[in-house]
């Protein structure tokens, strides 16, 4: 008799560090569901990202700003029931870390506590340098996120590129410098230039995970449903598309449509019989009893 398959072990942040230090890609995807998040896990992929993204991708928000800490921790909960051996990243939305570094760990405490997250990601540079200390002491993990950070899209002037300039890829620079020596565990680079993504990563001896950053980092993240081809209001232009899903999606819905309107859905397959005798038993018993003559008026 075969022996069950082994279980696979989790992965940790300390397995994100080996693979740096080994010189090995990591790879890491947003998922927002119980389905996705099987999907990814099964993919062997080494991060599940539940990212404030869910906001657009998932609500319809025009930007991740609307999204709360409740949205998030319900998203959080259907993923961590979905997967079991990738590492599980929650994101902290807009107003959850911001105002005090007290509220940020009570926050941050809720991912782990009641949503089965094995980390949280915020975003911002050295600002952020005691608030992340706070949460890193309580014991969290702590993935850093700088580039284009899009809870401060209103500030930045629009989901831009960042880092173009010297001063500009400096700056940048230093904050990664800031959030690594503070405790942060990985960074993300996001839409910044790759030679300047390349420079950090090399620096720093925590791993990079880069989203149009280039291929100079040492993880890549992609949104799922950019990927996935599954958002159709736009597509970032450092996405590659794998499937065209929601496409696919109108197609099948219209089908379906079409198929029950020309009554060629259900079909006998997708019924549930009734027995011959049993029907005639139905009928039977359906109709008006026969009465006797000279009885009706007793
Ligand atoms: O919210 C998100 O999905 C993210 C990734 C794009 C890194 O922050």
């Amino acid at each position: 008799m075969s022996s069950p398959a082994p279980v696979p072990k989790p992965v940790s942040v300390l397995d994100l560090a080996r693979k740096k230090e080994q010189g090995q890609l990591i790879t890491v995807l947003t998922a927002y569901d119980y389905p996705t998040a099987r999907a990814v896990d099964a993919a062997g992929l080494d991060v599940i990202l539940v990212g404030d993204s869910l906001g657009m991708v998932v609500l319809g928000y025009p930007s991740t700003i609307p999204v709360t800490m409740e949205e998030m921790l319900h998203h959080c909960r259907a993923v961590a029931r979905g997967a079991s051996r990738a590492l599980l990243i929650g994101d902290m939305p807009f107003l959850s870390y911001q105002v005090s570094p007290p509220e940020a760990v009570r926050n941050a405490g809720r991912f782990l506590q009641e949503a089965g997250m094995g980390a949280v990601k915020l975003e911002g540079g050295q600002e952020m340098v005691p608030t992340i200390q706070a949460i890193v002491r309580a014991g969290i993990p702590v993935m850093g996120h700088i580039g284009l950070t899009p809870q401060s899209v209103h500030k930045l002037g629009g989901h831009k590129p960042q880092g173009r300039t010297a001063q500009a890829a400096k700056r940048l620079l230093e904050d990664a410098h800031a959030l690594q020596e503070c405790g942060c565990f990985a960074l993300v680079l996001e839409s910044i230039p790759a030679r300047v993504a390349g420079l950090i990563s090399q620096r720093l001896t925590i791993p990079t995970i880069g989203i149009g950053a280039g291929p100079d980092c040492d993880g890549q993240v992609l949104v799922t449903h950019d990927l996935l081809g599954l958002f159709d209001r736009f597509t970032p232009k450092f996405v590659r598309q794998y499937a065209k899903l929601y496409e696919e999606m109108v197609q099948a819905f219209e089908a379906y449509r079409q198929d029950v309107e020309k009554h060629t859905f259900p079909a006998p397959e997708h019924t549930v019989d009734l027995p011959e005798t049993e029907w005639q038993d139905l009928l039977t018993s359906l109709e008006e009893p026969k009465r006797e003559r000279g009885r009706d008026f007793a």
